[in-house]
């Protein structure tokens, strides 16, 4: 995400062509749901607009053996069937030119002797020493991969030859487990090899919220707690848990959306304006913003929560079933699929101002956003106007689906008396700017190919998210059923959750009048 003409990384960038250097890419787990649904669309995409190495190989680590010939024709499916843009053959010839596939597996370490030798290969006959190594794979590989690479010297990084690891989330399940894994990771690579992905920071939407606050003189002056009230972080979301069952009753709401992609939002929207646009600035801002969120005790977080869990209902136009009779969840589960948190910043931007936080399955809309809300105005000169009419003043960015950015203000009605309404006033990208359809990793494999981290978690960021929804993690385990809610399928979440603004004289943005 490099700023034109500014990178920091530019050494690793053809100016010209804006081409990343010559690289390796190698993926574990190439024929799983990731690497085909998002990974090799996206390498395509990048290949179609130019900006993939001039020298690029693709190397398929698989755990039995597979021909090379049997991957290039695995992965020529997955792009028929997920590409995003029309298949071009002469890009996807290219693309896939030097694809090789080699089976290693962490439970037999020789085959990572065989990996080196594999590459080592390729590094003779086309130059190319530079290697990524993307793990797509379930988290509980990370470690052991990590450590045979480690172990045959291919995370180590000479002239001429670096070497990345890409993960992504979860990165940990709790404080502890995220705590080792850093530490099981640093032992064997160095904080700027490694690249964490958290996907909403691939989203332009989400990128833009840097530049909407950065670029722009207007936003800065009120951007704090003498002028905003509070905010509010909504990602609603209308699929139900579907096929997941296993995965999401050991995860839930919380862990699966806050730690992560919310405290993104969070991060980039409360941070102090970073002194530089490079990795290290703007990462070092976000996880000193996170760590600044009040670490509440088990009973401040059972007040200031809600966690519900979803029962039969219409959510997305297609009927959904009792989150419990879900295939693979427990018929007693008492895990959340939605959680709504209220938390405070201590600092001196955002002490007193409230971050309310809301995610949830099976709702009514598929709905990402968030809202500013400003202090309201002395209201004495507009006593005889209905108070509810004047309390509008939001500042929204939309990330999805509405992509853009709203702005809510009072506005007299047209007429002889002054009567007041709220408007709103609309900036959507899809009004400018055209853009190619895509996966939302295009910006992120691009940016771990030029070294650049700024979009990356730091290990000090994941450790502070970690810290700030423990003891909402620790609270819920111990209290069991007692303060679950129940909502239905295709409504806004439990009641409890307006309940939690409500008490503070609050409550939820409606949506959007389209
Ligand atoms: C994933 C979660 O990380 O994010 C999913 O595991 C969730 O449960 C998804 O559905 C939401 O992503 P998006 O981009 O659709 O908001």
């Amino acid at each position: 995400m490099n700023i034109e003409g500014r990178s920091m990384v530019a050494d690793q960038i053809d100016p010209k062509t804006r081409k990343p250097e010559p690289c390796v890419f190698v993926i574990f787990g190439v024929t799983g749901d990731l690497a085909h649904r998002l990974v090799i669309p996206a390498l395509y995409n990048l290949a179609e607009g130019g900006l993939l190495p001039e020298k690029f190989c693709v190397v398929g680590v698989t755990r039995t053996e597979m021909q090379s010939k049997t991957l290039h024709a695995d992965l020529q499916k997955s792009l028929d069937q997920f590409a995003t843009r029309k298949v071009n053959p002469e890009i996807t010839r290219k693309l896939f030119d030097c694809v090789t596939s080699i089976h290693a597996d962490p439970g037999d370490p020789s085959s990572f002797d065989g990996l080196k030798a594999h590459l080592e290969k390729i590094g003779t006959s086309s130059g190319v020493k530079n290697c990524l190594f993307y793990l797509a794979v379930p988290p509980a590989a990370f470690k052991p991969i990590s450590e045979q690479l480690g172990r045959v010297g291919l995370l180590t990084e000479q002239p001429g030859a670096w070497r990345r690891l890409v993960i992504e989330k979860p990165f940990g399940t709790d404080l502890k487990s995220a705590r080792e894994l850093n530490h099981d990771l640093l032992k064997l690579v160095d904080e700027h090899q490694i690249y964490r992905i958290d996907h909403y920071l691939g989203k332009e939407t989400v990128q833009n919220i840097l530049v909407l606050r950065f670029a722009n003189g207007m936003f800065e002056p009120i951007w704090n707690r003498n002028h905003i009230d509070h905010v509010q972080i909504t990602v609603s979301e209308t699929l139900d848990v579907g096929r997941r069952g296993s995965f999401y009753d050991a995860t839930g709401a919380l862990r699966d959306m806050v730690p992560n992609h919310l405290f993104q939002l969070l991060a980039l929207v409360a941070m102090e304006p970073p002194s530089r646009f490079d990795a290290h600035s703007v990462r070092s801002e976000k996880g000193e913003v996170l760590a600044a969120i009040q670490i509440q005790t088990e009973a401040e977080a059972l007040k200031n929560s809600v966690r519900g869990q979803y029962v039969d209902g219409i959510a997305g136009g297609k009927e959904v079933i009792d989150y419990r009779k879900t295939p693979d969840v427990d018929p007693n589960s008492v895990v959340e699929t939605f959680a709504a948190l209220k938390l405070t910043i201590d600092n001196w931007r955002w002490a007193g101002v409230p971050f309310y936080l809301r995610t949830g399955k099976a709702m009514t809309s598929k709905r990402t956003e968030v809202a500013i809300r400003f202090k309201r105005a002395p209201f004495s000169m507009f006593r005889t106007t209905e108070v509810e009419r004047l309390s509008r003043n939001y500042f929204v960015i939309g990330i999805e689906p509405t992509e853009g950015v709203t702005l809510q203000f009072n506005t007299k009605v047209p007429g002889p008396s002054v009567t007041i309404d709220g408007v709103e006033m609309k900036f959507k990208y899809k009004d400018y700017f055209k853009a190619a359809p895509s996966t939302g990793y295009e910006t992120l494999i691009y940016d771990c190919m030029i070294g650049d981290n700024i979009l990356f978690q730091r290990a000090d960021s994941v450790e502070a998210g970690w810290q700030a929804v423990q003891p909402f993690l620790d609270a819920w385990k111990k209290a069991g059923a007692n303060g679950l809610a129940i909502y239905r399928a295709g409504t806004n979440g439990p009641t409890e959750a307006d309940e939690l603004m409500r008490r503070d004289g609050r409550s939820w943005r409606a949506p959007d009048r389209e």
